[in-house]
């Protein structure tokens, strides 16, 4: 103990100095996160670039639930999709929304000891939202992510179309999944277990997309579910200002037959995996019509960028709140699986963070006292044993004779607080190290397709269908 103690403590006396600097990165990042597809400049205007005429298009509601097509209420929407064998390749993609300065070389990720890149075995399509001549590009800089998403659609939806719209490519087609993602490698909202947006790409269970037709790739119910988007709120909530425009925006979007749901939730941040078959159950010109909504709008990109982020689970389930199990699916989804064990492990995650902080703060108030020096000085030595004995004259702890043990209190760290922190420094590595083995248990486990079907899903929470469909 007394070797490893020093410079783990030294890393977290570091961490408390930073600590304001790393709220600062934080707030910072937060800020770029919310900017992260920035509005356009005032000489894009819509007319210039949008390939179509968003006359006529947009003179109406973009009728995103199509009557004709609509079944009658009583029966389900959308059916699950087939699984294949487990070991069908299926043809997939990766859509990408970024802006030019925007780094993507993850894609070229190799992970867990492997040489084959993130990206092997996906078409990729990079949609650049400010850079006209990108090879993939939106017509406009604006509404966010959700206009690089729509554009990929709209480029590659099959024949027929309807109505006729201009598409880069009129002769590709679908894959069979499509991932819908931002550019960042790592971001405050990727799931738990490490999953930055390449170990998501490369953990992915590809029989629940097809399986389900959309996964929101975040599992994590916080933000976003199970209770989010109140269109017609009590008060003006900050954190979520979408909500005093969503009922106008629905409006808009969906025509009256479909009134303004009370609820809408799912996993917040916008990327998710969906099955061809759940996109092209919805028309073309469901997919046009949105986008034109996005191009006219007046709203910023902050607003409609995040009015459409609680848009896309109806589009693709027919409900309004669509939170799946966690438990199901980190295992079902991602091969994480805990048996029974998942609500212990994020317990003791929770437990982790709570004893740390504790750990940190006594260390710090001592450390403010007697300097950093001493109270490693003695941490080191009560740590590996050695207490000092009554009459002990040991050199380096202070002038005053007699053993650390029966020193005053008032001129050195008192072995109370010494051992507290000693104490809450073990409990700490015990749980670091249960986590770590229980998580590995897990992903061992979940190599087992018995039993990730196990766990394939707790209820969909997804009660309140779409009136009217
Ligand atoms: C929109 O349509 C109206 C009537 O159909 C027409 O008079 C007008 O010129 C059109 N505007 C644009 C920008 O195409
Ligand atoms: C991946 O690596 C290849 C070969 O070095 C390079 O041409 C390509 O641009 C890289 N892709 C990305 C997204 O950085
Ligand atoms: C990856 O490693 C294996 C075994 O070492 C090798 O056979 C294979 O050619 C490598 N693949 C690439 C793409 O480098």
């Amino acid at each position: 103990m007394f070797r490893r103690l020093p410079p783990q403590f030294r890393a977290v006396l570091r961490g408390r100095k930073e600590l304001f600097t790393t709220l600062g990165v934080i707030v910072v990042m937060l800020f770029l996160y919310s900017q992260r597809v920035p509005l356009s400049t005032a000489e894009h205007s819509v007319a210039q670039y949008i390939p179509f005429s968003i006359n006529g298009s947009y003179s109406k509601p973009p009728q995103l639930i199509n009557p004709s097509r609509t079944p009658p209420r009583s029966s389900t929407p959308f059916q699950p999709g087939t699984v294949d064998a487990p070991d069908r390749q299926y043809t997939k993609a990766l859509v990408i929304a970024r802006t030019k300065t925007e780094e993507i070389s993850w894609l070229n990720d190799t992970l867990d000891g492997s040489n084959i890149s993130v990206s092997e075995g996906w078409e990729v399509y990079t949609y650049t939202t400010d850079d006209l001549s990108a090879p993939h590009h939106t017509p406009l800089n604006k509404g966010r992510e959700a206009m690089a998403y729509l554009t990929y659609i709209i480029d590659h939806y099959n024949p027929p179309s309807f109505p006729p719209v201009q598409q880069s490519n009129p002769e590709s087609s679908l894959p069979e999944v499509i991932l819908f993602l931002h550019a960042h490698r790592q971001s405050w909202h990727d799931n738990l277990f490490s999953l930055t947006t390449p170990s998501t790409i490369t953990h992915l269970h590809l029989p629940r997309v097809i399986r389900l037709g959309y996964m929101n790739l975040r599992c994590s119910w916080d933000p976003g579910c199970p209770d989010h988007i109140h269109p017609h709120p009590a008060e003006f909530d900050p954190y979520k200002p979408e909500e005093s425009v969503f009922a106008s925006s629905w409006s808009q979007l969906f025509p009256p037959s479909h009134p303004v749901p009370a609820v809408l939730s799912q996993p917040c941040c916008a990327q998710f995996a969906v099955s061809r078959e759940r996109i092209l159950a919805r028309p073309l010109a469901v997919y046009v019509g949105i986008r034109d909504w996005l191009l006219t709008t007046e709203l910023v990109d902050a607003l409609s960028g995040r009015v459409l982020e609680y848009i896309w689970q109806v589009l693709w389930t027919g409900r309004v709140v669509v939170c799946p199990g966690e438990r199901g699916c980190y295992c079902d989804g991602y091969g994480i699986c805990f048996g029974g064990g998942f609500g212990e492990w994020v317990g003791k995650r929770r437990e982790l963070g709570v004893v740390r902080g504790r750990r940190d703060e006594v260390l710090g108030g001592e450390v403010e006292k007697w300097g950093e020096g001493v109270v490693m000085e003695v941490l080191g030595r009560v740590g590996s044993g050695d207490v000092g004995e009554v009459g002990d004259d040991e050199p380096g702890l202070g002038k005053d004779e007699g053993g650390y043990a029966n020193r005053d209190p008032s001129s050195q760290p008192s072995l109370v607080k010494i051992q507290e922190i000693l104490s809450l420094n073990q409990e700490v590595e015990d749980l670091e190290d249960w986590l770590e083995r229980e998580l590995a248990a897990a992903r061992e486990r979940g190599k087992d397709p018995a039993e990730r079907a196990k766990e394939v899903e707790g209820p969909l929470l997804d009660i309140p269908a779409l009136s009217g469909e």
